[in-house]
């Protein structure tokens, strides 16, 4: 065996195209001797089928050579698994933490985002864990798709090997909001990364939206001017709304300061016609990101009515 290391997608697409390049050989071989046989031994022209037996060679042929192949196949899919299990010595190790309906990353020296910010060419090992159901890290572009799998640790690793932003997806039907459980790769230069790794910056990024998607309130609130498992966000701000409370049915006005208490007690005060299912964020937060979150939900009012 070879000790070059390949890297996810090396591995997958290596052993991906030569089954696809096999099967689709032997289609077109099986294919073209049917018909050819079909046309030329039809019934018509020989009205009395040969007396056919053994061909010990022949029978040794078709045994021996498609063994060979599919050994082959085995080969090369034995080392792609291996390739996909074995992180490099110097991969950077991030922690991703999945749960209904986000992803969290947190980087060794403690820092977390909703984002997976990389460094290109630098490997990136991935364990993953879930905080309550079943979900499945997938980033098609890393070829890389494995089970967050509650009260246990699974790993995958990649290597960004391109400056640019890619998927990540659910894969793993996990509830109302799976279909919303999507993050993003995005990889960076050195210097970038570094001043992400070090100060949290990240050019053009929306913090807002990090902290949105971080924790989690995309997957019930999806943006765009849609409503979802929760009320559409879009349109709240400044409206009169009517909720439930323990003292009964009220109206309230959703300002800034109902937008807090949501977040920290959304139990205390449900928007009528919805179900009290959100997670309390009082302790989850500190004071400087709920702030940035109430901005966002203001902002977003405004982004729909200049439209
Ligand atoms: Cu998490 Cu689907």
């Amino acid at each position: 065996m070879t000790s070059e290391i390949l890297d996810t997608v090396q591995a997958v697409d290596r052993t991906l195209l030569l089954t696809f390049g096999v099967s689709i050989f032997f289609f077109l071989l099986i294919t073209a001797l049917l018909v050819l046989f079909v046309v030329r031994y039809r019934a018509a022209r020989h009205p009395q089928a040969a007396d056919i037996r053994g061909n010990n060679l022949l029978e040794a042929a078709w045994i021996v050579l498609p063994t060979l192949v599919v050994l082959a196949m085995f080969l090369s899919g034995w080392q792609s698994y291996l390739a996909l299990q074995r992180a490099p010595g110097n991969a950077m190790e991030v922690r991703v933490a999945a749960r209904k309906w986000s992803w969290s990353f947190t980087y060794p020296n403690g820092r977390t985002s909703g984002v997976l910010y990389v460094e290109q060419n630098r490997p990136v090992r991935l364990a993953i864990g879930s905080e309550d159901v079943l979900h499945s890290f997938f980033a098609p572009a890393f070829r890389i798709k494995r089970d967050a799998v509650p009260g246990m640790t699974t790993y995958a690793w990649f290597r960004p090997s391109v400056i640019g932003e890619f998927d990540v997806l659910c894969t793993e039907y996990c509830g109302s909001g799976h279909s919303a459980m999507v993050s993003r790769i995005v990889v960076l230069g050195e210097e970038e990364f570094r001043r992400f790794y070090e100060k949290g910056e990240v050019e053009g990024s929306d913090r807002g939206l990090e902290l949105f998607t971080r924790h989690g309130c995309v997957g019930c609130h999806p943006l765009g001017g849609v409503s979802g498992v929760g009320p559409d966000l879009a349109t709240v701000f400044g409206k009169t709304i009517e909720v439930e409370s323990a003292a009964g049915r009220r109206k309230v006005t959703a300002d800034e300061d109902y937008l807090r208490r949501s977040i920290l007690q959304p139990g205390a005060e449900v928007v009528v016609g919805y179900a009290a299912i959100m997670p309390a964020y009082e302790g989850r937060m500190d004071e400087s990101e709920l702030g940035e979150l109430v901005d966002f939900v203001k902002n977003l009012q405004k982004k729909e009515s200049e439209q």
